[in-house]
């Protein structure tokens, strides 16, 4: 029988949504927290091969979920083209900037990422190996405007005004580096579909700041030559895209782009997204984070509403972004719980 997953990226409405979550790997759990200290900091593990595949594995021991994700980051791949990457312990990532075409230029080709990228594909190649047969694998990658936030202001940010800023100034710099992040995006997701991925997903977490017609140029755009070139090259996979905070932005983005399944982050309700998004196809979502640290029968209700609201066509049921280190593993035990016996 065909993986629930795969049945609802085909279109399929199921009597139970199949259920994953963002950041299933992550602090929230004491095995993760072991792992990782076991690892050292956070990119070894990402690029020890056995470490992680076993934090990939364990919420899929512990809940049983429907997909697993690869354990990566989306700053790995501008790091394989060239620009330094670290993280600041409690802060977040940091990386060299990159503000110029000089700078741009200065990349290594985008033959160059799998040097540097090996022990990833190494990762879904275990994985392919060793999780239940039910269970669906999901590659990923950063979509390349949410990609170049980073690279341009070399951090998060919660405006991502840096890259606003060279977007206005230098447009031509601008789109140079979100071409060269799309060229080597595709060539990093066909790498982890050769090495087992089943489905892969796009990240565009900073999609909500692009607005009108920058909508369509960086996010639009990008997603729609990803995912054609991945098609062309591997026939019938099913991409996921998230377009975070689009809002209206939802309205027709699989169809823009190609994309078989649009997550939806929960700054809209359920019952709006199965209104306006989920005609076009399969939805992904929305459940709040927060219910993952607060818990009790608002859980319980928020779920069963997210389910109800999206019965009526294709659905797999996941939060509107990830899972926070203060959630509780309880928590997620009574999401799962309720979501399968209703
Ligand atoms: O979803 C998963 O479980 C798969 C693994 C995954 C991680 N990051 C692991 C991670 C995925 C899919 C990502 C995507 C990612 N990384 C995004 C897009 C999705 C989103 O959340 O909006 C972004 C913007 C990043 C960049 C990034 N990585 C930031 C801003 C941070 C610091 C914030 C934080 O949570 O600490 C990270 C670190 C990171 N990536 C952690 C994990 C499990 C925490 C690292 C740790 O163990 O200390």
């Amino acid at each position: 029988m065909t993986k629930l997953i795969l049945r609802a990226l085909a279109g399929e409405t199921l009597a139970t949504p199949p259920i994953w979550m963002m950041r299933q790997a992550g602090r929230y759990l004491p095995e993760y927290r072991a792992t990782r200290a076991h690892a050292g900091d956070f990119l070894s593990l990402c690029y020890n091969p056995e470490l992680a595949a076993e934090v990939t594995l364990q919420p899929i021991r512990r809940y049983g979920f429907d997909a697993a994700i690869l354990f990566a980051d989306i700053l790995l791949l501008p790091q394989a083209l060239g620009a330094e990457l670290w993280f600041e312990t409690g802060e977040g990532p940091r990386l060299s900037t990159i503000t110029t075409m000089a700078g741009v230029q200065a990349l290594k080709p985008k033959d160059a990422i799998h040097e540097t990228l090996a022990p990833i594909y190494e990762t879904v190649r275990i994985l392919a190996r060793e999780l239940p047969r039910e269970t669906t694998l999901i590659g990923f990658a950063g979509a390349p405007w949410t990609v170049a936030t980073y690279v341009i202001a070399g951090r998060g940010s919660k405006d991502q005004g840096a890259a606003h800023a060279l977007k206005s100034a230098d447009r031509a710099t601008f789109s140079a580096l979100i071409e060269v992040i799309t060229e080597a995006t595709i060539d990093y997701l066909s790498a982890q579909v050769q090495a087992g991925a089943e489905v892969v997903k796009l990240f565009d977490s900073w999609a909500g700041s692009l607005k009108g017609q920058d909508f369509q140029d960086f996010a639009v755009k990008p997603a729609a030559r990803i995912i054609s070139a991945l098609k062309a090259k591997h026939p019938g996979l099913p991409v996921i895209a998230f377009p975070r905070e689009a809002g209206a932005g939802y309205i027709g983005f699989a169809q823009a782009t190609g994309a078989d399944c649009v997550a939806i982050d929960n700054s809209v309700s359920p019952e709006w997204a199965a209104e306006h998004v989920q005609p076009g196809g399969c939805v992904q979502g929305n459940l709040s984070p927060t219910h993952m640290v607060t818990g009790g029968q608002d859980l319980v209700d928020a779920t069963r509403r997210v389910v109800d609201a999206f019965k009526g066509g294709p659905h797999i049921f996941n939060l509107g972004h990830g899972i926070t280190p203060d959630a509780s593993p309880d928590n997620v035990a009574l999401m799962v719980e309720t979501l399968r016996r209703g």
